[in-house]
């Protein structure tokens, strides 16, 4: 079980980085009114959905440690809340403005929690 929560990690970490990769490449267009969302985030949103619910599974199932369900809860719904700003937007060129922010600053916001809240 341990080994299995290291492998979700570290695909926990590389949906991180595509996600917010996505976002930061794009910040000069973004601030210029014709950014897009890309792939790499939507790849991103899903990959940080699915790793994440499969990491408390398998924390849960191995009896791992204790995870704070308030903590799991918030991520949870700020990861939703991305990963429908990506597919509602994913098509429009350009994507709007404020939505392509909120993405990059609900990802930033949730790496925060991650590592803030113990
Ligand atoms: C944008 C979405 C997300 C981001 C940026 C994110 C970020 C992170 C980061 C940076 C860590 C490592 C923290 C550390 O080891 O100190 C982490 C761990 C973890 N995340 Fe996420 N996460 C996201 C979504 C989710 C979701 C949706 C869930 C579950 C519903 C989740 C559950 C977990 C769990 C269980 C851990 C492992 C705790 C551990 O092994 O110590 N994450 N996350």
């Amino acid at each position: 079980m341990e080994i299995l929560r290291l492998i979700l990690v570290i695909l926990h970490f590389v949906g991180l980085a595509s996600l917010l990769g996505g976002f930061l490449v794009q910040m000069k267009a973004i601030g210029a009114g014709r950014g897009t969302v890309v792939p790499a985030m939507v790849h991103g949103a899903l990959t940080q959905l699915v790793t994440g619910l499969l990491l408390v599974g398998t924390i849960e199932m191995g009896h791992l440690f204790e995870l704070d369900n308030v903590k799991i809860a918030v991520k949870l719904l700020v990861a939703i809340v991305i990963t429908v700003l990506v597919f509602v937007y994913r098509k429009k060129q350009p994507a709007p403005s404020w939505a392509l922010w909120a993405i990059g600053g609900l990802t930033l916001a949730n790496i925060v929690v991650a590592v803030v809240w113990r």
